[in-house]
């Protein structure tokens, strides 16, 4: 089932439906200000089981836990450290996810049997809402099927979903766009475990030193047998058709690169997309191939807002290949930058 739902003033008795929903066990998707998520009862461990059979989700990828409040911190969190606080206090509700020490009250399907539980608290009020009113913290990871683009619409969960979950509030299109930024506060210094909503830059405002996930630290944990970030590893936000990537240190030059490339491949017989900045559209109009244009390249919250339902939209035009350009690195680009590298690393078969 498919309610709307306003996404500034929630109404009382659709939350209070939803809420019944999860307090039973069940799955409610819900919008939150980065992507819609796919909520359980995160205390529930068979309700946290069917979140990993709606979306065919691997058992060992662990659930993010919402909570309305940080004062509920300590009933997940086994003795938040300073750090913590300060990183609540400055960012939540909004989209930062902390990864903490977990306390015994946490179902090991949430962390996937690991020692450590992922808490964020949602900027968005039907999320907030809904958490109040089941009174119990909602683990819900990105509402789309395994290895699919995550929704940022009631109509993408839909799509990925229908018949698979319980219901699905409506309450409009996501503001953020990306993912939260998961960071690890159980190691020295913090590690950053995925890019997202809140930028590098902000974080290391408030805690100086953050520790980068580099291709050296993975060996390394891959070494020792530990998996920092076990959903990192899958390769995520992927369209049908394959993507590449066009990149460069002249990012503003990249347009007439695509451009020139999207020609040669369309003579070349393949039914190309592109997924392109504001400033490209004068290189490709004349091409005649679908087009989206995620937003200015001085504009990196309104190519975050746009990007997943862009990858979507292109998707569904049925290319044969998506040719993107790659953004800014600073703010929100790193996120931006990130799922774009992981849509083009998929392999298609
Ligand atoms: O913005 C978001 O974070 C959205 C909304 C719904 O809150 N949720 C989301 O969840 O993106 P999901 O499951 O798609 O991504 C969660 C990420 C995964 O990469 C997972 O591996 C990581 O967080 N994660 C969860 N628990 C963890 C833990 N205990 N330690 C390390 N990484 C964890
Ligand atoms: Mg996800």
């Amino acid at each position: 089932m498919l309610l709307s739902i306003n996404p500034h003033q929630p109404e009382p008795e659709i939350i209070a439906r939803a809420a019944a929903i999860i307090r039973q066990g069940g799955l409610v998707a819900f919008p939150t200000e980065t992507v819609y998520g796919l909520g359980a009862d995160a205390l529930n461990e068979t309700a946290v089981r069917g979140i990993f059979t709606a979306k065919g989700r691997p058992a060992y990828d662990p659930i993010i836990v919402h909570i309305a409040h940080t004062a509920d911190l300590p009933l997940l969190a086994h003795q938040p450290p300073a750090i913590a606080y300060a990183l609540a206090e400055a960012f939540w509700p909004g989209p930062l996810t902390l990864v903490l020490a977990k306390t015994a009250v946490v179902p090991a399907a949430i962390t996937a049997g690991g020692p450590t539980v992922a808490v964020r608290c949602p900027a968005h009020p039907v999320a907030l809402a809904l958490i109040r009113a089941a009174g119990t913290p909602i683990g819900a990871p990105s509402a789309n099927r395994f290895s699919h683009t995550s929704p940022t619409t009631a109509h993408h969960v839909w799509a990925d979903l229908a018949g698979r979950i319980d219901l699905v509030l409506d309450g409009g299109a996501a503001t953020v766009g990306l993912e939260s930024t998961v960071l690890d506060v159980t190691t020295a210094v913090p590690t950053l475990l995925r890019p997202g909503g809140v930028p590098l830059e902000a974080i290391t405002a408030v805690v100086g030193e953050v520790r980068l996930l580099t291709r050296e630290v993975r060996e390394a944990d891959a070494a020792a047998e530990t998996l920092a970030s076990p959903g990192m590893l899958e390769r995520h936000y992927a369209p049908r058709a394959p993507l590449h990537l066009f990149t460069g240190a002249d990012v503003a030059g990249l347009g007439a690169v695509l451009a020139t490339a999207a020609h040669q491949a369309q003579a070349a017989g393949e039914r190309v997309a592109l997924l392109v900045a504001d400033e490209d559209v004068p290189l490709v109009a004349h091409l005649g191939v679908p087009v989206v244009a995620v937003g200015s390249l001085a504009d990196l919250a309104a190519v975050a807002h746009n990007l997943f339902g862009a990858l979507r939209e292109l998707d569904a035009t049925g290319p044969t290949l998506i040719y993107a350009r790659d953004f800014p690195a600073h703010g929100l680009g790193r996120a931006i930058r990130d799922r774009l590298r992981r849509a083009a690393a998929t392999v298609h078969g």
